[in-house]
């Protein structure tokens, strides 16, 4: 190699090290710090210049476990990776949640130059873990509270009403009538806090906005791909560029596509393949009266699990319907409303000891102009469309 390309390389890896999101750390054969990149530096709260030249163990005094690793790794001139989540403490600020790496370094020579330790910021994934924990909660608990209201809501309506027309049947001096209002003010106590519980439980109605679905599935992936490293699930994401915004609730379809992966990848068995596919359907295009047809967007997420029997696929979507001894049943059923909230179809095809594809697909909508009167979107009446029916396993 001539120096001008050794210098045009150095170049290169100086602004990856600046640019890269991961903390990079090089320590010497002493377990001195010889680099500290920007991120490390973001991470940790210490500066390249308080880092630079000190001992690992000075540097991070209360961090037993990290050094033992670096040691380790030093000594057996092997790679190690903590996959687990390990709380990096740090002045004035929350500890962040990091995995980290070690890789030994080594020269041209062959000679073996100390380690480099590689951080991994874990915050974004357990702030989002932590949201879809909570949403699947409430979603649960939302249809409990659905049918606990409606088991409860009329007979208290009955009781209310025999109530009330007792009160008025006794004499205004009985003093049978403390008991009559005492009932009529209960039943509404009651009756209010089924409907207070109802409205926490109720997932909010979809918010429609303009979604990078690319952006969506992104997420969703990187977020799935951490969840199941563990179980070497291998995810592959193939997104068709030219693919445009489209009208929905970015939160909602997050939702659903966790669903449906979180299905997929809990179904493969360990190194299974799951592939989300994101496209532009020509075939299909979505009409309605008044408007332009528009061409249909399919997201299919594909696994190679053990599939689903023919007798079992209709009951999939059906509330509390599960095969998991720790499942709730409901993860289908929510994106069945997902689905159609946004006008979009479900469907499923499997063939067992094959795998299984779910596709969803959604009308592209064109955004009304700026000088027409927005109007809430509206979910496709299945007969002005042209979707693709309903897929027979
Ligand atoms: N990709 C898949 N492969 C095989 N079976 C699946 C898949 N997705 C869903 N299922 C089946 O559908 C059932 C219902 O799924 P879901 O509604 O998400 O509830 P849960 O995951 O809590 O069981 C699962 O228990 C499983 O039997
Ligand atoms: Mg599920």
């Amino acid at each position: 190699m001539t120096g001008a390309n050794d210098t045009e390389r150095s170049k290169i890896i100086c602004g990856v090290l600046d640019n890269i999101d991961e903390g990079i750390i090089a320590l010497d054969a002493e377990g001195r710090i010889t680099l500290f990149n920007p991120a490390a530096q973001m991470f940790t709260g210490i500066s390249e210049k308080q880092a630079l030249h000190r001992p690992v163990e000075e540097l991070f005094p209360e961090q037993p476990d990290l050094v033992k690793l670096v040691r380790t790794g030093i000594k057996s001139g092997r790679s190690i990776s903590d996959h687990g989540e390990f709380l990096l403490r740090r002045p004035a600020t929350a500890p962040l949640p990091v995995s980290l790496a070690v890789s030994p370094i080594y020269r041209n020579s062959g000679e073996r130059d100390g380690v480099v330790l590689i951080l991994h910021d874990l915050s974004r994934i357990k702030e989002l873990e932590k949201t879809l924990r909570r949403r699947d909660r409430l979603s649960m608990l939302g249809v409990l509270a659905a049918g606990l209201a409606h088991e409860i809501k009329n007979p208290l309506g009955g009781i209310k009403g025999a109530a009330q027309l007792l009160d008025r049947e006794l004499a205004e001096d009985s003093g049978l009538k403390d008991f009559t209002r005492v009932m009529i003010r209960e039943a509404e106590r009651v009756n209010g806090i089924i409907e207070e519980l109802m409205d926490l439980a109720r997932p909010r109605p979809a918010r429609m906005e303009e979604v990078q679905i690319a952006r969506v599935l992104n997420d969703v992936v990187l977020f799935q791909r951490e969840a199941f490293r563990k179980k070497k699930v291998d995810f592959l994401l193939d997104l068709d560029p030219s693919i445009p915004p489209l009208l929905g609730d970015p939160d909602h379809l997050t939702q659903l596509f966790v669903n449906l992966l979180k299905n997929a990848a809990e179904a493969v068995n360990e190194n299974g393949r799951i592939e989300v596919v994101c496209r532009i359907c020509h075939d299909f295009n979505y009409s309605k009266a008044g408007t332009l047809p528009a061409p249909v967007i399919v997201v299919e997420v594909k696994d190679n699990g053990p599939g689903i029997a023919t007798e079992e696929i209709e009951r999939i979507f059906t509330p509390f319907y599960s095969t998991k001894a720790k499942g709730s049943g409901l993860g289908l059923t929510i994106c069945q409303k997902i689905a159609e909230e946004h006008g979009a179809l479900l469907n499923v095809v499997s063939h067992p000891a094959k795998g299984t594809t779910f596709s969803f697909s959604i009308p592209f909508l064109r955004p009304k102009p700026q000088n027409e009167k927005k109007k809430p979107f509206e979910p496709a009446d299945n007969e002005a469309t042209s979707l693709p029916k309903k897929e027979k396993p």
